[in-house]
């Protein structure tokens, strides 16, 4: 059943949030594009997936997979590019390792990341010439088809120990307004040149209608403080509008531009999530994200955190 309720008007028409009840998630897929250099964690990055690196114990990609499944989401599609074959083998069967350990209490280590093998599907496509975050997104596009999908950029680590996980509160948000949502934080100001950034009409105190988004801007120029991160849900028509899409000052084509021309010829919405986010492609976010989830997470649930954080999501 179908309600509609008037929450605003665009170019003369009437816009609606759209409540459906008794339907399954509409979103079965979750793209983690994974193919970049990882520039700024140089030198451990140099042969390993940044999207590897371990917070605590437990690589930067299966925290997403695991906020993925939490959501709904168990189509998982991965952008890898040159040297990030680790991401595969993550998400596979190791025999050898998994035999000598076998009956003994480290088999508990593994059994977050068995049940997101056994529960996911994981599809992969290369990203060849590493040409930005929207050329990453419609490399994937073969791998998505024509549906609303999630983006999760793994090296945004977002945890809510208060309640559902950050991508569980977009699916929701999609389920309620049918459009790209994009998860959005208050910055320091002096921090807005390394996102981009929104400025939009408040449907609510959480909820913006993008007006405007401007790829890292000077403090002097930023429209807002609200800075995009790393979770995104994309309805299809992007990929057409990324292929539109010219590459930007760096060369690199930018997701931003793409969800700009989305936000004028429709509606894009921004979400101030629920939850703590831990910028760990720079050193100082991950030293933050470490000592939170070692506080949080690992000194709490000391046999095995994967195990306790998958409770949470079975549960
Ligand atoms: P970032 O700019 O944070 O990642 O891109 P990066 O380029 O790997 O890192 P630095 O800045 O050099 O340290 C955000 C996300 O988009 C992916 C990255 O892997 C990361 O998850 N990405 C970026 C791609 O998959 N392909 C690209 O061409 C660029």
């Amino acid at each position: 059943m179908k309600f509609l309720e008037p929450i605003g008007r665009q170019a003369g028409q009437v816009l609606y949030l759209v409540s459906e009840f008794g339907m399954e998630s509409m979103i079965k897929k979750c793209l983690f594009p994974a193919a970049g250099y990882g520039t700024r964690f140089l030198p451990a990055t140099k042969s390993m997936p940044k999207e590897m690196l371990p917070v605590v114990d437990t690589p930067l990609i299966q925290y997403g997979v695991e906020e993925a499944l939490e959501a709904g989401l168990s189509e998982i599609a991965i952008v890898t590019g040159r040297g990030k074959r680790a991401l595969e083998d993550h998400f596979d069967i190791s025999y050898e390792l998994e035999h000598e350990i076998s009956n003994t209490g480290k088999e508990k280590s593994l059994s977050g990341v068995r049940q997101l093998i056994d529960e996911c599907t994981f599809s992969y496509t290369r990203q060849v010439e590493m040409k930005g975050l929207g050329h990453a997104i419609l490399t994937g596009r073969p791998l998505i088809g024509d549906e609303a999908f999630a983006v999760v950029l793994a090296d945004d680590l977002c945890l809510n120990l208060e309640g559902d996980g950050v991508l569980s509160q977009m699916v929701k948000l999609y389920e309620q307004f049918r459009c790209s949502i994009v998860a959005i934080q208050e910055v320091p100001m002096e921090d807005v040149s390394r996102y981009g950034v929104i400025a939009g009409e408040a449907l609510r105190d959480d909820i913006f209608r993008i007006e405007r988004m401007v790829e890292k801007p000077r403090p002097e120029d930023a429209p807002s403080n609200l800075a995009i991160i790393g979770r995104y849900i994309l309805t299809p028509d992007i990929f057409s509008l990324i292929e539109q899409t010219e590459p930007g000052k760096s060369g690199e084509i930018q997701i931003t531009d793409a969800l700009m021309k989305q936000a004028q010829q429709g509606c894009v919405l921004a979400y101030k999530f629920k939850g703590q986010r831990f910028d760990c492609g720079s050193a100082e976010g991950y030293v933050q994200a470490t000592n939170f989830c070692f506080e949080n997470r690992h000194r709490t649930h000391p046999v095995s955190a994967a195990n306790a954080r998958l409770k949470a999501v079975s549960a």
